[in-house]
């Protein structure tokens, strides 16, 4: 933070102080024009208690070895911070997070409705879809009382393994961030804060707490901290949750680089930084950009109380730091429409909610393979098949705080037991949506059988005996822990091989957090991803099957066709003892995260990123592009087949001055009817056509000529062009 910022803050401060004092008024006379301004009339108004009280908080659940006792007014759930109702500043009430209200291990029974997984809004590329997202689960915290929701998970998928991908919004820093700032607009426009999170480079779930990530100031620019900024500036987050790791050997939440020097200089942030629960570890972190000390008792002490007091009381920079502190607190709350609209409990209309779940997972699904258009079933199919993934009961949902539980609770808990720090949230749980059920819903009169899939030799023999199996598989994936590998747990695969060595017309429906190795593709007739479907999955996944929906999702991940083709084969950290530090070294791929590493070295996956099939056909024509400050594609885009359907038109860059470079620069969400053609416009984001000047501090545009694409996937490049761009500093 330098000087020059904090004393400008502090001016403000007591010139709003001033003003009041120098006028004689009383209580405000007038209301302050700027957020700011009346911000600065309630900072200057607090009394040193009440400096620091805004400032720490603890973790509003009966855990812990030292979980001091919930005040009355607090809400069981992420955290509570005590406000200052004299002044009309509420206590912040917090709850997880990016899927909807979450469960805390069942300590609250009022129930949610729980969105599908971030990868599947994500595989919509529908910027409306995930503002509806949010929109439903910022409601649903705000008439559960609560006024900020610990949602905007935006860390990209540099690892397909980790435990919280399914939390997050895939690998490119476009699409996940324009994707989480619609989110963060969706929970802001019902006055509650959103923190995107979590700040930055939290990548893998093995050894988060000490794990250093060693990247390029350039690098971290052009892929994860892009991710970020895009997500500010577009969802304008109350506030940003600072990560566990360590980034370039210091913590990310006493990281003075990443705070102070990127989030709040040169992205002029003005919200508050708050920290991941128990990731203080020193009071100094205030002078290095954290705002708020989450979770206090998970710390080996509270630094933001009685030792910032005195520190305040005796230190210039710290008494500035503390007051700039509060008023980014209280601004954005102020902003968001916190003070103004103070969350009240009232009654939530779940079935209305339950439909914007069904309606992100309807456009989340991704058809990966349909050979012989075997989907969407027919009328003629009379014998059906359902087996495996508990599809009798309902649908997977992913694990750790942001587990969510509908109403009544969830249909099914398994709990697999473990250890590690986030034991206590190893079970498997189902939402109460059953595909099986939804399935006989639509299914005429065919007959329809179930088998659980325990035993191959069983599920093979009713799929032989019927015209279709819809065999589901799963993969369950939670916070705090990574998969050791892409395969499908729990021997899934030789069930797979089973069934589809018995009957060729099998659909596979993975149930998944993250991408798998599907050494029984060329067996399988179709195969959907469906991720975790949430509270109405599976519904969704009955309609795509039936052909009520036709499936429009695109990859925003790539399926690798093995480990040897990550940037790390071997998990970084896997089989440590969780109390010894290591280092992670992502300048192997720099910004080259997921696609644009693949694209670089090469290499074929199993799926691209931006992959997805129809039940009917698009072809792009007539590419023109424009070159200047920015490229500007337009082209014709058309359905060639017999029926309705959506198309994301995508645009990479593919050729660069320096070389080759793959990076998506936008895309297009088109709905067409068969046969209809549309001109399709698509202007690029100038910073993915400039790389990070770390000397000149500064985006550049190098002037050439540079080679673009429109394409069904990062892989699937159909029409090219060039265009000449000037050079610049967008
Ligand atoms: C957790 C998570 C974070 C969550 C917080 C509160 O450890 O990392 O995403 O919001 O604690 O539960």
């Amino acid at each position: 933070m330098n000087t020059l910022y904090l004393v400008t803050r502090l001016a403000a401060t007591l010139l709003a102080g001033a003003t009041m004092i120098g006028s004689g008024a009383s209580a405000q006379t007038t209301t302050p024009s700027t957020v700011d301004a009346r911000a600065d009339v309630i900072v200057r108004q607090l009394t040193p208690e009440e400096r620091v009280r805004l400032v720490h908080g603890i973790m509003a659940l009966p855990f812990g070895p030292k979980a001091p006792p919930l005040p009355p007014e607090a809400i069981l759930g992420a955290g509570y911070i005590a406000g200052v109702p004299r002044l009309g500043v509420p206590a912040l009430t917090e709850t997880d997070a990016g899927l909807g209200v979450a469960y805390i291990m069942g300590l609250r029974h009022d129930g949610a409705t729980a969105l599908p997984s971030g990868l599947a809004t994500a595989s919509t590329w529908d910027t409306d879809i995930a503002y509806q997202g949010g929109a439903m689960i910022g409601q649903e915290a705000w008439r559960k009382g609560f006024d900020v929701l610990l949602a905007g998970g935006v860390d990209l998928a540099r690892d397909p393994r980790n435990g919280r991908n399914f939390e997050y919004l895939g690998e490119d820093p476009l699409l996940a961030g324009l994707l989480d700032g619609a989110a963060v607009q969706g929970i802001q426009a019902q006055h509650v804060v959103a923190t995107v999170k979590h700040y930055a480079v939290n990548d893998q779930e093995t050894g988060r707490q000490i794990m250093n990530a060693v990247i390029g100031d350039a690098a971290a620019r052009e892929s994860d901290l892009l991710a970020f900024q895009i997500a500010i500036e577009t969802g304008h987050p109350g506030s940003i949750m600072c990560a566990y790791n360590r980034v370039n050997g210091v913590y990310a939440c006493e990281n003075d680089p990443l705070l102070n020097k990127v989030l709040k200089q040169d992205w002029k942030y003005p919200g508050w930084v708050m920290s991941d629960w128990g990731a203080v570890h020193s009071l100094s972190a205030a002078l290095k950009g954290l705002d708020q000390e989450s979770g206090s008792q998970l710390d080996s002490q509270v630094f933001f109380d009685k030792p910032l007091a005195a520190a305040a009381e005796r230190d210039p920079a710290y008494r500035a730091r503390l007051a700039d502190m509060d008023h980014r607190i209280i601004r954005s709350l102020i902003e968001v429409g916190v003070l103004d609209h103070p969350a009240a409990k009232t009654p939530i209309d779940f079935a209305a909610d339950a439909k914007v779940a069904e309606r992100a997972e309807d456009e989340g699904i991704v058809l990966l393979k349909n050979r012989g258009d075997l989907l969407p079933l027919l009328a003629s199919a009379t014998r059906i098949a359902v087996i495996g993934g508990h599809a009798d009961v309902g649908v997977i949902s992913g694990g750790g705080s942001s587990q969510v539980a509908p109403p009544g609770g969830p249909a099914m808990t398994v709990h697999i037991g473990g250890e590690g720090q986030m034991a206590m949230m190893r079970s498997i749980m189902y939402m109460p949506s059953s595909p099986l059920q939804a399935i006989k819903a639509r299914a005429g009169g065919a007959e329809v059988h179930f088998d659980d899939g325990m035993y191959p030799s069983a599920a093979a023999d009713l799929a032989r005996r019927s015209d279709v199996a819809i065999l589901f598989v799963t993969k369950w994936q939670l916070e705090g822990y990574d998969a050791p590998d892409l395969s499908l747990p729990d021997g899934q695969d030789q069930l797979v091989e089973a069934v589809t060595g018995a009957n060729p017309h099998t659909i596979v429906v993975l149930e998944t957090g993250n991408p798998v190795l599907m050494p029984w593709l060329d067996q399988a007739g179709a195969v959907l991803e469906a991720w975790y479907p949430g509270s109405r999955g599976g519904d969704a996944i009955a309609d795509v099957l039936f052909g009520v929906v036709n499936p429009s999702g695109r990859l925003p991940i790539t399926f690798p066709a093995s480990l040897s083709q990550l940037p790390r084969p071997n998990l970084p950290g896997w089989g440590l003892p969780e109390t010894q530090a290591f280092d992670v070294d992502y300048n192997t791929e720099g910004a080259n995260v997921g696609y644009r590493w693949y694209a670089e070295k090469v290499l074929k996956t199993l799926f691209p990123f931006g992959f997805g099939l129809s039940f009917t056909h698009f072809s792009p024509s007539d590419l023109k592009v424009r070159g200047g400050a920015t490229v500007t594609a337009s082209f014709n885009l058309t359905n060639t087949g017999s029926r309705p359907g959506v198309d994301v038109a995508q645009l990479y860059l593919t050729d660069t001055p320096s070389g080759a470079h793959e990076r998506l620069l936008g895309w297009s969400r088109i709905k067409l009817d068969p046969g209809e053609t549309r001109r399709v416009t698509i202007t690029a984001d100038p910073r993915l056509l400039a790389n990070w000047d770390v000397a000149a501090h500064t985006w550049r545009i190098a002037g050439g000529r540079y080679g673009v694409a429109i394409g069904a996937s990062a892989a699937d490049l159909q029409l090219s062009g060039t265009a000449d761009l000037t050079p610049g500093l967008p």
